[in-house]
């Protein structure tokens, strides 16, 4: 069974499938001369103090941008480290460390009060803060663990609703454009088994980022005046808190960095993607359209819940990511020779 036939490059269609894994040493810089990501502008970043958002925080400080970040006041003290150092980088005029805990909608209004009195605008709004698991750091199944349940949606859901009731209004107003940049996870695309409320809040997230982007475009389309894009950031497999860095240790091999995944993001958020799917140096963007794809087929098709997991579909899975493999390869085998 074959994913997708080919219908040829198109210059509206680019060809389906890449030719090889993305090497992040090798990316291109598109946020090079681009409106929002340059000097001067401003970035916001919520759950700068670890891993991604702090990846990003220093990502936008050498770009020239000014930057906000935020992240629970329990994290305070690596927030204000963070804050140091992008002194040194932009200067005191050009940083704000606000403690900001995401779930509480006043808390984002002051945040967003501190942003606007001191700059006036917001050129990224990178909702980034993400748990998966309860305040204790334990994970809810189907049928237990009601709090974990509770927290990840308040944190995760509501952390971005907060945010964007917050601040988008405000950003509505702007003249120069903008962006939302929401960070999703493949979980929430897929629906691998292991814990299903955070999978459940990564969907969320999809389907309201998803929202949000149209109803901006519809907006533009209509007044002519905003000029705010929304971002899907879907991470690959990051050596971050959430996945075992603050253990220490070496991060595995298949797993990017921060920073690498943080890299990959901006060149495509600046080439203009809606939906950024970082690959990792497991995973590569040909396995995981194979992957979206099959998840999509279980709905389409009327398989049972997750059949890429069922016993009974195992060898029919196996049998379609080879096949799809080939395919990738004799397609991109025939677009090289175009
Ligand atoms: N690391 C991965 O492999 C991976 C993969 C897919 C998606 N993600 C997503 O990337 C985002 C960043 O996670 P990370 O991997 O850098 O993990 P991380 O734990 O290093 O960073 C998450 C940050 O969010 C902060 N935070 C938690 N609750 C908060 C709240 N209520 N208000 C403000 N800040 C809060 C934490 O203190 C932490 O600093 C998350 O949304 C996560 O779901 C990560």
């Amino acid at each position: 069974m074959l994913p997708v036939r080919s219908r040829g490059p198109s210059p509206k269609r680019p060809a389906l499938f890449g030719s090889a894994s993305f090497d992040p040493s090798d990316a291109t810089h598109p946020e090079e001369n681009h409106p929002v990501l340059c000097q001067g502008r401003v970035a916001v970043v919520t759950g700068a103090a670890s891993g991604i958002g702090a990846a990003a925080a220093r990502a936008f400080a050498a770009l020239g941008m000014k930057v906000a970040i935020a992240d629970l006041p329990s994290s305070s003290d690596k927030l204000q480290s963070l804050g140091k150092e992008l002194v040194n980088v932009v200067g005191e005029a050009n940083v704000l460390v606000v403690p900001t805990d995401v779930s509480v909608y006043e808390e984002v209004c002051k945040f967003r009060e501190t942003v606007f009195e001191a700059w006036s605008e917001v050129g990224i709004l990178l909702n980034n803060a993400g748990v998966d698991g309860g305040p204790d750091g334990k994970r809810g199944t189907s049928w237990e663990g009601l709090d974990a349940w509770h927290h990840v949606f308040n944190v995760n859901v509501f952390g971005i609703v907060n945010v964007q009731q917050a601040f988008i209004p405000a950003m509505l107003y702007q003249e120069n454009p903008a962006m939302v940049i929401n960070t999703g996870s493949k979980q929430g695309i897929t629906n691998p088994p292991g814990n299903t409320a955070y999978n459940a809040t990564k969907a969320a997230i999809k389907s309201l980022t998803e929202g949000l982007a149209h109803e901006l475009r519809t907006k533009a389309d209509a007044h002519g005046t905003a000029r705010i894009t929304a971002h899907l950031f879907v991470p690959g497999w990051t050596f971050t808190g959430l996945t075992g860095a603050s253990a220490g240790g070496e991060k595995p091999a298949g797993a990017w960095s921060a920073d690498e995944t943080v890299k990959y993001m901006l060149s495509r958020v600046a080439a203009g993607d809606f939906y950024v799917v970082c690959p990792d140096n497991e995973t590569t963007p040909e396995a995981d359209q194979l992957r979206i794809m099959w998840a999509a087929a279980d709905v389409a098709q009327g398989r049972p819940a997750l059949s890429r997991w069922h016993r009974d579909y195992k060898a029919l899975f196996e049998e379609y990511m080879r096949e799809g493999h080939a395919l990738q390869v004799k397609v991109a085998a025939e677009n090289k020779n175009k």
